[in-house]
């Protein structure tokens, strides 16, 4: 992180570079913003996330000088969303481009699947994510919106554009990882974890899950709700994995909005929880903070399911709504990367929309629900 400050008309001005992932290099930072000034105004410059020790800072001097003499500036919508998520008051500088014309956007917007799949191979090889086998539908329908908000003028210059330039691939790469999750999303399948398979498991001593793909967290912090619940948290620790660090930042910060924590109470009564969930958080004016008894049974850490491979042996593997961006080839190699993953007794549980078909090796462990063994292993 590299922070330059000065004084210009009473103000102090702070300016941060760099991605804010890391908490390292920040004291330069935590020096600039002690003392008192008349006026303060930090921007944050290509920044996507900010860790946990400058958001309470943020919230403190929002208290400590109010909106009018304290103002932050951003210059991604990925972090000026995210603080206006945590009530943090915030205003986005745009770059200076405009959003084209719906009448403009037909034309930009058609390129052939060879030229798509140009395109992925040239990001497999110059940035390092491998995207050919993802369901072409769904990254032609992204691919179009970033094209747009980009300004390309044709798909060749869009291609250069994301070939060549770190920070324009990053705001595609956001764009196609999806990350839409929620506390207890499906809730009749938590309530099936709750009453039947954790039980099961119980008979372990030590138990080992991962979830897959588990974007801001919320599966992995309402899995470890439920192990509390059944008295399992102790002996249980839950590997969450995610190929987008700065979604995975955001689940290791382990800050939530409060509205949407107040729907999930819904979703978390559905599941069998017979307390209020917010008392699993410490909540604030400005958001919901997971408990530290609950987080620290929660290790999240980076894993590409293109690339990485097995890296442990799990008694429940839980990979919802990811699957469903992927092809059947892709779809086949993941599943049985979960396959050697997996304890002879353990179970895999997928989203609503995916299923493992013509698989003779898995078999459904009770109808009406996409919970899974391994057959035939005893
Ligand atoms: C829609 S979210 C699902 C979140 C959560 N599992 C749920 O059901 O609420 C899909 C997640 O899969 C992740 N993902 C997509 N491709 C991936 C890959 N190749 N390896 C690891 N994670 C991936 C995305 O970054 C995103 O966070």
């Amino acid at each position: 992180m590299k922070v330059i400050a000065y004084y210009k008309n009473q103000t102090k001005h702070i300016l941060v570079l760099d991605a804010c992932q890391e908490e390292i290099n920040s004291e330069d930072f935590f020096q600039e913003i002690a003392g008192v000034y008349t006026n303060l105004e930090i921007m944050f410059i290509e920044s996507l996330i900010l860790p946990v020790r400058i958001i309470e800072a943020l919230i403190n001097l929002v208290d400590q000088y109010g909106q009018e003499t304290f103002k932050i500036y951003t210059t991604t919508e990925s972090l000026s969303q995210y603080l206006f998520e945590l009530s943090i008051p915030n205003i986005q500088l745009h770059r200076l481009s405009q959003i084209r014309s719906e009448n403009d956007s037909e034309a930009l917007i058609k390129f052939s699947e060879e030229e798509l799949r140009d395109l992925l191979t040239g990001i497999y090889q110059i940035h390092g994510y491998d995207f050919r086998n993802y369901q072409l539908e769904n990254l032609r329908r992204t691919i179009s919106q970033t094209m747009l908000r980009e300004t390309a003028l044709d798909f060749d210059s869009f291609k250069k554009k994301i070939l060549q330039d770190h920070e324009v691939y990053q705001r595609l790469f956001l764009n196609l990882s999806i990350n839409v999750t929620s506390f207890f999303r499906n809730p009749v399948l938590f309530k099936e974890l709750r009453e039947e398979v954790l039980p099961y498991l119980n008979s372990f001593p030590h138990l080992r899950i991962w979830s897959v793909g588990v974007a801001s967290g919320e599966e992995a912090y309402s899995l470890a709700i439920l192990l509390d619940e059944l008295n399992m948290l102790e002996k249980s620790i839950i590997y969450a994995t995610d190929f987008n660090a700065f979604v995975l930042q955001k689940a290791q910060n382990g800050f939530y909005a409060l509205p949407p924590l107040r729907q999930a109470g819904e979703n978390y009564r559905k599941s069998g929880g017979s307390k209020r969930l917010e008392e699993y958080f410490h909540v604030n004016p400005y958001y919901a903070r997971i408990k530290p008894y609950i987080k620290k049974k929660v290790v999240f850490f980076h894993h590409n399911l293109t690339s990485d491979t097995i890296f442990n042996e799990f008694h429940l593997i839980i990979c919802k709504n990811v699957l469903i961006y992927f092809n059947s080839q892709l779809q086949e190699n993941v599943v049985n990367l979960f396959k050697q993953s997996l304890h002879r007794n353990g179970f895999l549980v997928l989203g609503r929309s995916e299923n493992l078909f013509n698989r003779q090796d898995f078999i459904k462990y009770k109808a009406g629900f996409n919970v899974f063994k391994l057959f035939n292993q005893g």
